[in-house]
This record gives structure tokens, sequence and C-alpha cells, in this order.
């Protein structure tokens, strides 16, 4: 017998029924309770306890620390598949047999070119432009060379839409470092797997041979993939809103880049870095910087801990966390900001503050050292975010469109002036 929780509201009672997931998560229907209340809405800043939608892609359980990709375990796929191969797995629900895995590679290679023009966009920037605005800009910006439309009828124009995005964006994250650089812009190899001929794309000088270091390809291989989804978080929900618009899936995505810019979303990774460079140059005291972040007058948080639904650890920051000592040790890499980072570190576990409020280092806390030791400079952190989480969002938008969601667009408690008379500027 299906459940049914009950609100009652003015000695009404309203019957909802309880939706349960595949993991046994439960979920209050309130789809027909502003209509049968004469206006009941329920309210949730932030989101904090509303679900937008049903979703196969990911699992996530905040409380013990799990994160699965179509049912298969972060660690798993961290440890055994490639980025292509859980892009696919994301976006179309499986994993490739080896025939799927080339025809999508190939066709990903023979879209891997930017229209000509495009370079004349990105050279109307500032240098200092921030590499987010310039890749939300220049995603956008693909609509007007690949116009047509896309029919989510058709799942031959969906597919054409997401081999094209999964070609380009790699090549667009490339040259707004390249920009920034002074290096002239490269397209990269066709010879070459999807994020070994990211990183030539990234770091090839015009005047030297492109010499790939194996330690950093599988780094930044397993980075991406820990970054690949996380269900309906800031900059997929609002991908998915923006596609439930029926805009088309570049415009939806580049919507998705602006919010991931953000320092409370995937700018937390830049913000780290600061924080840590911050500390080192006033120092390197992390006591005082503990206080600052615990005291409530004082705007300063801890970049790089807590998180909406972790509350015991970020599966991804344990296995980052792993892999950032593996690289260090590997390239021989010394860093001061990483001594103070393990300092931080250290305090914050053994704090009640943050013990208390179960924040822990997340994903970005890691993610940062890691891309600091490989050359990538800080200010292309977040735009390595958004590489990694391109497949996420691709799935989203795409199961959104197929299931027919309709159009995202919430209510609100209006809280303003009540009607009043319009008042002649003479007169105010
Ligand atoms: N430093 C100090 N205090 C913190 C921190 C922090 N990093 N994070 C949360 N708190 C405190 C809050 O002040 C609050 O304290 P209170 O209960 O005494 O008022 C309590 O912990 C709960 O925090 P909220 O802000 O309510 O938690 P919320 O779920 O809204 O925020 C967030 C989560 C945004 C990630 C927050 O922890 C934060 O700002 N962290 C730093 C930024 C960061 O690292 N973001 C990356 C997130 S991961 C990602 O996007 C991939």
């Amino acid at each position: 017998m299906s459940e049914v929780a009950k609100i009652e509201y003015n000695g009404q009672v309203y019957e909802l029924p309880v939706v349960t997931g595949s993991e046994n998560e439960k979920g209050i229907d309130i789809a027909k309770l502003r209509g049968s209340s004469g206006g009941l809405i329920t309210l949730d800043r932030g989101f904090k306890n509303t679900g937008s939608c049903e979703s196969a892609i990911t699992f996530l359980n905040g409380e013990e620390g799990i994160l699965r990709y179509r049912g298969y375990s972060i660690e798993e796929l961290a440890d055994k598949a490639d980025f292509l191969e859980v892009a696919y797995l994301l976006i179309f629900g499986e994993l490739p047999t080896q025939e799927q895995l080339s025809k999508f590679d190939a066709d990903i290679k023979a879209e891997a070119h930017v229209d000509e023009d495009v370079k004349r966009i990105l050279d109307g920037f500032p240098k200092s432009a921030h590499p987010m605005g310039v890749l939300s800009a220049l995603t956008s910006a693909l609509i007007a060379f690949n116009p047509s439309s896309v029919n989510a009828n058709s799942e031959e124009e969906m597919y054409q839409a997401i081999v094209k995005i999964m070609a380009k964006f790699p090549v667009l994250t490339a040259w707004a470092h390249r920009k920034r650089m002074g290096l002239p812009l490269d397209y990269g190899d066709d010879n070459l797997g999807y994020v070994q001929n990211f990183l030539k794309m990234m770091f090839k000088k015009p005047n030297a041979e492109y010499q790939e270091n194996k330690i950093i390809t599988n780094a930044i291989d397993k980075l991406l993939i820990l970054h690949a989804d996380h269900e309906q978080n800031c900059s997929t929900s609002t991908v998915r809103i923006v596609g439930s618009s029926h805009a088309g899936l570049f415009a939806s995505l580049s919507a998705g880049i602006s919010a991931l810019w953000g320092p409370l979303h995937g700018g937390a990774n830049q913000a780290v870095i600061e924080m840590l460079e911050a500390i080192k140059a006033d120092g390197g005291d992390t006591k005082k910087y503990m206080g600052k972040a615990k005291d409530k007058e004082d705007p300063f948080r801890l970049m790089g801990f807590g998180h909406r639904v972790y509350k015991n650890f970020d599966p991804r920051a344990k296995i980052i966390k792993v892999a950032a000592d593996e690289v260090l040790g590997d390239l021989g890499v010394e860093d001061p900001v990483l001594g103070i980072a393990k300092g931080l570190e250290q305090e914050a576990l053994s704090d009640a503050y943050f013990v208390d409020r179960k924040l822990y280092p997340n994903v970005d806390f890691y993610s940062g050292i890691i891309y600091r030791a490989l050359g990538i400079p800080t200010e292309m952190f977040t735009p390595m975010f958004a590489l990694g989480r391109l497949p996420g969002w691709i799935a989203q938008w795409r199961e959104m469109r197929l299931k027919g969601e309709p159009i995202g667009r919430p209510r609100q408690i209006y809280t303003g002036a009540n009607a009043r008379d319009f008042k002649d500027i003479a007169n105010r």
C-alpha cells in the first residue's frame, strides 16, 4: 500500500502521497497541495529539504558518505574507469562496450574543432578576464555557430549536440588558459585520448614538443571523474531549470558554468589556495584563522570545509587526499602552502566548532592542492571543475528533456508593500 503524509491546517487534513526512491529515500509529493488547500505552499530557503525531480543518475548519501554514478561506487570508478567511459555511463546510463566507447571517442574527435570566428570573440576579452566568465560566454556563443535547436524527441539530434559540446568544451577551456598565458591557440591531436589531448592543448609550448607526464594525466583523469556529477547541486539545478524552458543544451550549460563560478560552489577550489596563500603571507598562524572562522562577527569562513549534503565526510575528498599525497610524492613537490593546509585540517578535525557542525574538508580542499602541484594556475581550477562536471550537466539535462519535465517555476511568499496609489514625482 502506498504511504501518505498528512498536513493539518485550519482544521483540515490534507493527505499527500509519499514517493520512495530505489535506495528507500522518501519524499512527500506536494504537487496537489496548493490546489486542494486554496493556496498553501511549502517554503524552503536554499532548497535544503526540497527535491526538484526524480533522477536515476547519481545516488548520494551525505550521512554515510556514499556517492554512486548509475549504481557504481565513485571509489571503483576512480580506480578502474577513465573519464570518457564515466561520461558515457552518466549520459547514457550504462558502461559502454568497447565498440560503443570507440564510436563515442571517434564522434567526439570528429567535432573537436571550434569555428575560427570564435577566436575573434576570445580576442575581445582582456587577458585579465576570469576564465570562467570567458568559458560561459564562449559556450553560449557556440550556439551561433551550431544553430540547430535540439529536438528532444530525436535521439540522434540529442546525440549530435552532446558529442559537439563534449568535443568543443575542452578546446574552449584550453583556449581560455592559453589566452591568459599569451600562448598561441592550439587544436590538439586526434591521436591522443580525451584527457591527454586536453593537457596537450593546455600546456604545449609553441617552440617545443609536448611531453606527456603519465602521473599528471592519471591524476587529472581521476579528478575529472570525481567531479563528473553530484546530483541536484547549484549548477546542475541551474542547467535543469534553464533547460526546462527548452533553451538549448549550450545555453543551459553556459548558465551552469556561471553558477559553478561562485566561491560557495566550484569557485571554492580557487578560494582555498587564495586563503592558504593569505595565511602564509600573514605569517602562517593557522590558529588565528581558525579563530576567525569560528567568530560569528567575522565573515571569514574556512574555504574547503563544510558541505550542504556531506555531514560525515566527502568520499571524493578521501580519494583526492590519497591522490594528492601520491602525486606530490611522485613529482617531488615541496609546497609550503601544503604544510598550512595540513595544519588547518588537523586543527579543524579536532575542534569542537567544526566537529559539532560536522564540517569536514570537502573535495575542493584537496583538488586545489593537486592542481597547483600539476602547474595549473589558480584561476584555471574552477574551469577544470567545469570540464569534469560537463558530462553530469549533460546527463541531467538529457534526463530532464527525455522525461518531458515541466518548466521550473518556484512560488514565493510575498512580503512587500500592499496595494498603494501611485504618487506623482513632485509629491514623493
Ligand atoms: N567555516 C566556518 N564555519 C562554517 C563553514 C566554514 N567553511 N561552513 C559552515 N560553517 C558554519 C556556519 O556558520 C553555520 O554555523 P551556525 O550553525 O553556528 O550558524 C553552520 O556551520 C552551518 O553552515 P551553513 O552555512 O548553514 O551550511 P550550508 O549547508 O548552507 O553551507 C557551504 C554549505 C556553502 C559549503 C558552507 O559550508 C561553506 O560556505 N563552505 C566554504 C565554501 C566551500 O568550501 N564550498 C565548496 C562546497 S563543495 C562544492 O561546491 C563542490
